[in-house]
């Protein structure tokens, strides 16, 4: 395979913005009354209008023939055969398995028993803690579950449960601690009685020293009040790691399984998705993963042209590599996804945010841009005003729901706003006597319609962006699915924490990290 850049399916997309460069999107609808029609795509109950983009018909065959070229298909293929397709961790990509509803699956390799127990498991305990059956070591009811995990065992479970909110029932309540920073788990605590809290400690490694102090602080918080022995009453692990989590002091059977195949970003669907299923009930966290198994059906089967994620990430490499956008908008008009772009900025840039091909070549393309965004229609007050008379180029994501909350007065009002924003960043406004009103348009945007915020709605969504990214990735020729950029931070973390506490020189840091270190020793900020 020639290297991406000076292949001919990549030049021929470089002279093609170049002929492109100058037509707004404007020009495009004027010229063209069929475009939106063309430009949009059902799948698994979403609707994806992508005709506010810069492009045409010509491009999009030509964004197509890139993909064919590196051999896209043969990826997917190879990700639901169940390759070790990542390959500098020697593992195989199969959270696709964790939706997939019934085996033997993989070919060759049934996963599925081991998938099926632990979802079964999981129905039984989080039925048991619902119905009051699961009590605690004092015998009360359980209200407050707290899931301490951080990165993917914290932001999928947490946007998810954030999302679903009204399928939920008064009790339990879930919470969410991740930061290392003990402000975090003490701003939970106050709220809540030991006698009634239930603990879900979040781990695929159980090593990660954020979730692992946190545990301990809420270990002694338990043992605190109600003794040692009321430990196992209220604590449940899900770890790959399950030795470490019965070093810990929980027995084998509190503790939910994960594996080596699925990534910590990619696991909401596996046991990490514990706090979903608690506080929305089994049935919707099962619809979750419903949701989601169409669109694995519908991104493994569909043609390249009509396929939801494969358009999307096409979209993307578009922007990225021929007209230079840094970074990817992502705007939710549903205050219940407010967690979303954080979600996307795991999954998009510690999948995509690599500089080294699979081959070990270090790439001359751009790879993941920021992923960045708020929910609308807060994001309007604050930064849409870049999006439409800065000097960047910044491509957006609309997600709109089809049928929202109730009062429908409401729901408009958002629609309204959501539409009158892409509509708006497409066309732009003329003013000639006054250019500071002008709004030059030409932004692109994407809408994704969903039918409402329900769990196989966003099981939808959420299994299109994984397909977009790992697209991209495909594109890209980089692995998607290990993330060696933040290991090395956690080395010299772990150097320098002893320097703060007991002092010492660090001739190995460089000067800047050595002023700030005695800095913050002089105030105090170490433990002398
Ligand atoms: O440091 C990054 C990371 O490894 C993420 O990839 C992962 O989601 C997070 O840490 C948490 O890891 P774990 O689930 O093993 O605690």
């Amino acid at each position: 395979m020639p290297p991406l850049t000076s292949s001919p399916a990549w030049q021929a997309l470089a002279a093609h913005r170049a002929r492109l460069a100058g037509t707004s999107m404007r020009e495009l609808f004027a010229q063209d009354p069929g475009r939106a029609a063309r430009f949009a795509v059902e799948a698994a109950g979403l609707h994806l209008d992508y005709s506010k983009h810069r492009i045409t018909d010509e491009t999009l065959r030509l964004l197509l023939a890139l993909a064919a070229s590196r051999d896209l298909g043969g990826w997917t293929r190879r990700m639901f055969d169940g390759e070790k397709i990542n390959a500098s961790e020697g593992r195989a990509v199969l959270h696709v398995a964790l939706r997939a509803g019934r085996g033997p699956f993989p070919p060759g390799r049934d996963v599925m028993p081991e998938v099926e127990a632990t979802l079964a498991r999981m129905r039984a305990f989080s039925d048991a803690v619902r119905s009051g059956e699961w009590r605690g070591g004092t015998g009360e009811l359980v209200t407050d579950v707290v899931n301490i995990g951080i990165g993917g065992s914290d932001l999928g479970p947490r946007m998810v449960t954030r999302a679903l909110r009204a399928f939920g029932g008064p009790r339990p309540r879930v919470h969410f601690v991740a930061n290392g920073d003990p402000a975090d788990l003490a701003a939970t605590l106050p709220a809540l009685d030991p006698a009634h809290t239930l603990f879900i400690v979040a781990s695929k490694t159980f090593t990660t020293v954020e979730t692992l102090t946190n545990a301990r602080r809420a270990r002694e918080w338990i043992a605190g009040a109600l003794g040692g022995r009321a430990v196992g009453r209220h604590f449940a692990a899900v770890s790959a790691n399950v030795e470490a989590a019965t070093e810990f002091g929980l027995d084998e059977s509190a503790v939910f399984p994960m594996w080596d195949w699925v990534g910590g970003r990619y696991s909401l669907w596996s046991a990490v998705g514990l706090p979903i299923a608690l506080a929305a009930g089994y049935e919707r966290f099962a619809e979750l993963l419903a949701g989601a198994r169409a669109m694995d059906e519908h991104f493994r089967t569909a043609p390249a042209e009509r396929n939801l994620p494969v358009l999307m990430a096409l979209l993307g490499v578009w922007y990225a590599n021929f007209w230079g956008a840094q970074s990817h908008c992502v705007l939710p008009y549903a205050e219940d996804l407010h967690y979303l772009p954080a979600y996307l900025q795991q999954l998009e840039m510690e999948s995509n945010g690599k500089r080294v091909d699979r081959d070990g070549n270090v790439v001359d393309y751009a790879t993941a841009p920021v992923i960045w965004g708020a929910a609308g229609t807060n994001s309007q007050h604050s930064f849409h005003q870049l999006l439409h008379q800065g000097r960047l180029l910044v491509p957006s994501d609309f997600v709109l729901l089809a049928r929202g909350a109730e009062p429908a007065e409401a729901h408009a009002m958002l629609t309204a706003n959501a539409l009158a924003q892409s509509a708006a960043l497409m066309a732009g406004k003329d003013d000639p006597q006054a250019p500071h009103r002008a709004l030059p348009g030409n932004q692109p945007s994407s809408t994704l319609l969903l039918p409402a915020l329900e769990p196989r709605a966003l099981g939808a969504l959420l299994a299109a962006y994984e397909h977009k990214v790992f697209a991209q990735g495909v594109i890209w020729n980089v692995n998607s699915f290990d993330q060696w950029g933040v290991e090395h931070g956690k080395v010299l973390a772990r150097g320098l924490l002893p320097r703060l506490l007991e002092g010492g020189e660090a001739p190995e840091l460089d000067a800047s990290t050595r002023a700030l270190l005695a800095r913050i020793r002089g105030n105090g900020g170490g433990g002398d």
